[in-house]
């Protein structure tokens, strides 16, 4: 029932991956810049079902961040969930 890719966060995603239900991105976005962290978070929200959630990093943080994400508290854990992609 699960399924394993590999896929490099920014390059273009596989077109035939599937719309998850949950994302672990722990720890990684770390690596990016402010510009580079929005699109890699517009690529995951683009591929996570409309109740779909996304896990960051204990010390991780989207709030500074235009991101299609809501983040809720849930038995004392940050999640974030997805938002209404708006299109500018
Ligand atoms: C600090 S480790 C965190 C590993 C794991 N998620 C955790 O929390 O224990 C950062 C991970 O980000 C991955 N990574 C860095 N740049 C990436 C990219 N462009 N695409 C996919 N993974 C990337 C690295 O390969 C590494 O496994």
């Amino acid at each position: 029932m699960v399924e394993f890719r590999k896929v490099n966060l920014i390059e273009p995603w596989l077109p035939s991956l599937q719309k998850m239900d949950i994302v672990f991105l722990r720890n990684v976005l770390i690596y990016f810049d402010t510009e580079t962290k929005a699109q890699v978070l517009a690529k995951v929200r683009g591929s996570l079902s409309d109740n779909g959630f996304l896990f960051l990093g204990n010390a991780e943080t989207i709030l500074n961040l235009k991101a299609p994400f809501r983040r809720e508290i849930i038995a004392n854990s940050t999640v974030y969930r997805a938002a209404p992609i708006i299109k500018e």
